[in-house]
């Protein structure tokens, strides 16, 4: 396991250099919607990842956002988001990261979230910890709703951003307050290191959850999916989220 965790941090690191040499122009195409973009940094840096990984274990399967989908003959899964946080890059805003997590027939085994422009590499292992720069975390716990700093992020999905905005008028009034910082797996590993309190979420796929949710569970945290819902917290705040947003 340390040996993944080594090679999936050095993975993370040589995109996270790939990504801040920022080329002069953004080629964008659109996704799902006109507002879900992806450039030809978000592929470069998945080509980055993907053979670099073939280099080290080629028996192993890759699934990434932006299209790598190998089958796993080594019983190992690498799940890759190469920019989580596309927008906050194509503006040049700090706090994108590169999400890398390796899972096997048990689930996640070995999670990082490295963000180059804050200087942050949160790393987990199952059964090992989570760590911010090399220091163990803990989430906050317990928190009551009404002292709550909750992370959230918005969908680029019409139909699901019409019920987050229900889900935001309903919390609003009753938390400290929100923060949206634009990286999915940032936001949770935050839950995972106390810099917020809980996160929630609708539309995450596999790549923006998997390395952060191991990194919060390691801490202490509780993360539960219900649907299209992410819910993550110490275990008290999460219940208090649980009966508003359930
Ligand atoms: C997005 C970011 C954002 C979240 C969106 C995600 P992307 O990922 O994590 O914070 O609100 O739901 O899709 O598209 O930048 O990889
Ligand atoms: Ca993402
Ligand atoms: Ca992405």
């Amino acid at each position: 396991m340390e040996d993944l965790l080594k090679l999936a941090v050095d993975i993370a690191k040589q995109a996270g250099d790939l990504l801040l040499a920022r080329p002069s122009h953004l080629d964008v195409d659109t996704k799902t919607s006109a507002i879900d973009i992806v450039t030809q940094m978000d592929r470069a840096s998945e080509k980055l990842i993907v053979d670099a990984i073939l280099k080290a274990r080629p028996d192993d399967g890759i699934i990434g956002e932006e299209g790598a989908n190998r089958p796993s003959k080594s019983g190992y899964t690498w799940v890759i988001d190469p920019i989580d946080g596309t927008v906050n890059y194509f503006y040049d805003m700090a706090g994108w990261s590169v999400s890398i997590a390796i899972k096997d027939q048990s689930g996640t085994l070995v999670g990082v979230v490295y963000s180059p422009t804050t200087s942050t590499l949160f790393t987990g292992t199952r059964g090992g910890g989570s760590y911010l720069n090399g220091k163990s975390l803990k989430c906050n716990n317990p928190i009551e709703l009404d002292r709550a700093l909750i992370a959230t992020g918005f969908a680029y999905r019409k139909e699901l951003r019409e019920l987050q905005v229900k889900q935001f008028n309903d919390l609003i009034l009753k938390i400290r307050d929100y923060r949206r910082n634009g990286s999915a797996a940032i936001d949770i590993c935050h839950v995972a290191a106390g810099i917020v309190d809980g996160y929630y979420e609708m539309g995450l796929y596999e790549w923006d959850l998997a390395a952060a949710e191991l990194i919060a569970k390691e801490a202490g945290a509780k993360v539960t999916v219900h649907g299209e819902l992410v819910i993550a917290a110490g275990a008290h705040l999460h219940g208090e989220l649980s009966k508003i947003l359930l």
